[in-house]
């Protein structure tokens, strides 16, 4: 049974532009970027910021590359009236930034918003009202015309305001009809073509009419047709920087805002990582991110994103996710085993081909492009395959596992992470190797060793061995060291087995063991191969050390088979 109230909602009328252009558009330039983190943002905040954390958040904004910051609502709040007065009294907006301040449309809130920006270089003055046939019944309870009147009054008392004004700052106007995208469409025009009728903007004076989803109604594709048919209908589009302002409520304001850019917008308002009121505000990193993912320049610096996480949650008191796009610190990790082998073969892949362009499945983007490393790309788990363990223990200790070697590491790995129920960490899966296959000391050992060349093609071996820890010396020949230590080692065991296999390479640069050895024996007895393997700084005790691991792990499994 279905107990959903579905029938008590009803979808927003769509716009009718049967001939929209948007769904053809794309985005190929990064838009004038507003943050609004230290008045949405920091309005919806449980503990709003203070004074202090504001000031380090307007640098650290202004260090990201934001050339328009909304500071705040200084009429409303003193504490917002201080900061706004903090900022200019200290002198600390560069002359290329412009702080942008909300007010109301009332005489005495623009009044006081005026003298808060006193001696300021470049403010936005950001009228708004609410126009949408919601609040104009419920809350205001007026019609279209006093709503038009409310926003031309304010409208008007800023020009005068502004034309009074005699101490050099540069203002810029912006009206919001707040609710724009539940507001009928044709009084959304009409609202803000009064208002640009008293303000009276030219192409070299633009005025910035921003379109706020303040809640998100509708799917983004609706939002885009009402933006798109805001900059048909508006008289004064050549004179007008169209802003979005969008909120998240359905999880889609990400794709509004972009789907609002290819239907003509100029600007998008936003915060970092989507803070903001109920579901928050548009996520500025991830627009940013996604644009240049596509080649476009974001014209905002984000290449240290551990450093903005780390701040951004310092100041805010919230935290940003661990799947977060393009920032939670899950996002450039695989962990399923088929993606961890495709991620190693496009990374091997972009160094072979020295490739300019990015092309790594699973991997959208080059994590060190928001400066996070490879490291945490592949971590090991229980569903990990082969590729994963293999780039891990390449990656991080130098060691190139053979095939073989991968294949029966692998269900050692399996076993640790699914018993322990956790995920392994580089460490722990070179420590789980180690002590698998790396001189294995029980029950032989080999002390030392000497090779006699008796003939071409023939040696003599004499090796010092512990049996139990019980030292014995041990003879044989073969046509070079390794066949000579197996032939005297088979001779002194009982048991006859050759070399199936045999591989070595240098370690990383940095470990105090220079060489590994990879061993694969098979006795006489049956076809079942043992591996094992040596570590040592010379060569050839590498490779006698992994014979005898090999042993001692058959002896071992045979043990444990009786
Ligand atoms: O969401 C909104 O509509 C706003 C306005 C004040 C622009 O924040
Ligand atoms: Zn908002």
């Amino acid at each position: 049974m279905n107990n959903m109230n579905y029938g008590r909602y009803k979808a927003l009328p769509a716009v009718d532009i049967p001939d929209r252009n948007w769904p053809s558009n794309s985005i190929s330039k990064a838009p004038e970027w507003c943050s609004v983190d230290l008045r949405d943002g920091n309005q919806a905040l449980e503990v709003p910021m203070t004074l202090e954390q504001k000031a380090d958040f307007f640098k650290f904004l202004v260090d990201i590359g934001f050339k328009t910051i909304e500071i705040g609502f200084p009429a409303a709040s003193d504490t917002d009236y201080n900061f706004c007065r903090y900022l200019i009294d200290n002198a600390l907006i560069p002359d290329d930034v412009a702080i942008q301040v909300l007010t109301q449309s009332r005489s005495h809130i623009i009044e006081k918003t005026m003298e808060a920006l006193s001696g300021c270089k470049k403010a936005v003055v950001h009228l708004y009202n609410s126009t949408s046939t919601l609040q104009r019944d419920v809350v205001f309870g007026f019609g279209c015309k006093e709503c038009i009147d409310l926003a031309v009054e304010g409208a008007q008392m800023i020009a005068e305001h502004i034309s009074r004004d005699d101490s050099g700052t540069e203002f810029i106007l912006e009206y919001s009809p707040e609710s724009f995208s539940s507001t009928e469409p044709e009084f959304a025009v009409e609202i803000c073509d009064a208002v640009l009728d008293v303000w009276k903007p030219t192409p070299d004076k633009k005025v910035i009419i921003n379109l706020p989803e303040t809640v998100e109604y509708q799917s983004p594709n609706v939002y885009a047709d009402r933006v798109e048919y805001f900059c048909r209908n508006t008289r004064y589009r050549d004179s007008i920087i169209v802003s979005l302002h969008t909120h998240n409520d359905r999880g889609c304001a990400v794709a509004s805002s972009e789907l609002g850019l290819m239907a003509g917008a100029d600007r998008v308002e936003g915060t970092l990582f989507g803070n903001g009121e109920r579901t928050g505000n548009v996520d500025i990193i991830t627009l940013a991110i996604n644009m240049m993912m596509t080649g476009v320049d974001p014209k905002l610096d984000l290449t240290d994103m551990n450093k903005i996480i780390d701040f951004y949650e310092e100041c805010t008191g919230m935290t940003v996710e661990p799947r977060h796009p393009w920032a939670g610190k899950l996002v450039f990790t695989a962990f399923s085993g088929s993606h961890q082998d495709a991620i190693n073969k496009g990374i091997k892949k972009m160094e072979e081909l020295k490739s300019a362009i990015w092309a790594v499945p699973y991997l959208p983007i080059d994590p060190a492009d928001v400066g996070r490393d490879y490291e945490p790309i592949i971590r090991i788990n229980a569903q990990s395959g082969r590729g994963g363990v293999f780039y891990v223990l390449d990656h991080f200790f130098g060691i190139q596992l053979p095939k073989a070697f991968q294949r029966d590491f692998l269900k050692y790995v399996k076993h640790e992470s699914d018993s322990n129920h956790m995920e392994l960490l580089p460490q722990q899966v070179f420590d789980l190797f180690d002590d698998e296959y790396i001189n294995v000391m029980e029950p032989y050992w080999v002390l030392s060793f000497a090779e006699t060349i008796l003939s071409e093609g023939e040696s003599e071996v004499t090796a010092v061995i512990t049996d139990n820890r019980v030292e014995k010396t041990i003879t044989g020949k073969g046509n070079g060291l390794l066949a000579g230590f197996v032939a005297a080692f088979s001779d002194y065991t009982g048991v006859k087995f050759s070399i199936e296999n045999y591989s070595q390479h240098a370690m990383k640069s940095g470990s105090d063991s220079a060489a590994i050895s990879y061993i694969e024996i098979k006795t006489d007895k049956s076809d079942k191969i043992y591996l094992g393997a040596g570590v040592s700084s010379s060569v050839t005790k590498s490779s006698v050390r992994a014979i005898v691991s090999a042993f001692n792990r058959m002896m071992a499994e045979e043990q444990a088979a009786l």
